[in-house]
């Protein structure tokens, strides 16, 4: 049985007092879910997060990361860096990264791998724009994204990997995908990943569904056979919008 997962994804927004008042206000209301709790924040919110989340049940991930351990790269932030402040997860190829940050399949599989080697946990975006809905090659895609993106993980790598659908049309939208269709879509990636890594292994990985979640579709998206969480934008900024989400199910 895979728990549920839910992961909020601020995006660019909150400054570090918004940041601590935001945990201050969200412990409370998470402390007794089953689910895991993750809250992704800017670079420079992360060290008030992880001290705000300290005695909590509430995990801390970044946003993004280079794929390299250190050197000339300006700018960049490495895995290490990430991992030596007490960061756990990390948001890898984003639709807003590769839409707007030239990430490719190409970087996200070498940060996947990054990740992993230093012990931080990916959760890695795919999805299909509208264009490519309507021209039917939304699974040619998605399937594209998951060969190249998660390609030579070792078993254990896979199975600590959370995989994130997130229909590039339903992001920040209000447009969620059906609750049926981003449940078919989510067992087809979870088919693509039992070809490469087999069953045993596809069955443990976490697949969550992200695309305008919010307290009033996220029972019955989370109530799905194949949904294993979500991760949500907006939604995540409010403190009590997102506690209701994360006790949703
Ligand atoms: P919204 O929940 O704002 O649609 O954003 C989804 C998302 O991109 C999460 O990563």
């Amino acid at each position: 049985m895979r728990k549920k997962v839910i992961a909020g994804n601020w995006k660019m927004n909150k400054l570090p007092n918004e940041t601590i008042t935001f945990f201050e206000e969200l412990a409370p209301l998470v402390k007794n879910t089953k689910n895991e709790v993750i809250i992704c924040a800017p670079y420079t919110d992360l060290f008030y997060a992880i001290l705000s989340a300290q005695n909590t049940n509430i995990k801390i991930g970044a946003q993004n990361m280079h794929w390299e351990e250190n050197g000339a790269y300006t700018g960049e932030i490495s895995p290490q860096m990430l991992k030596s402040i007490g960061v756990e997860y990390v948001i890898i190829g984003h639709s807003e990264r590769r839409q707007y940050f030239a990430e490719t399949d190409e970087t996200v599989n070498k940060k996947v791998k990054a990740a992993h080697n230093v012990g931080l946990k990916p959760i890695v975006c795919v999805g299909e724009t509208l264009s490519q809905r309507e021209s039917g090659k939304a699974k040619e895609i998605v399937t594209n994204q998951i060969k190249s993106g998660l390609k030579d993980l070792t078993k254990n790598e896979i199975m600590s990997t959370i995989v994130a659908y997130e229909p590039i049309w339903a992001i920040g939208t209000g447009k969620t995908a059906t609750k049926e269709d981003a449940n078919e879509t989510i067992k087809w990636i979870r088919e693509e990943l039992e070809k490469i890594y087999g069953k045993e292994n596809a069955d443990k990985v976490i697949i969550q569904y992200g695309g305008s979640v919010k307290s009033e579709n996220a029972k019955e998206l989370f109530e799905m056979s194949d949904i294993d969480g979500g991760l949500v934008g907006g939604a995540s900024l409010k403190p009590d919008e997102f506690a209701k989400i994360v006790n949703a199910i």
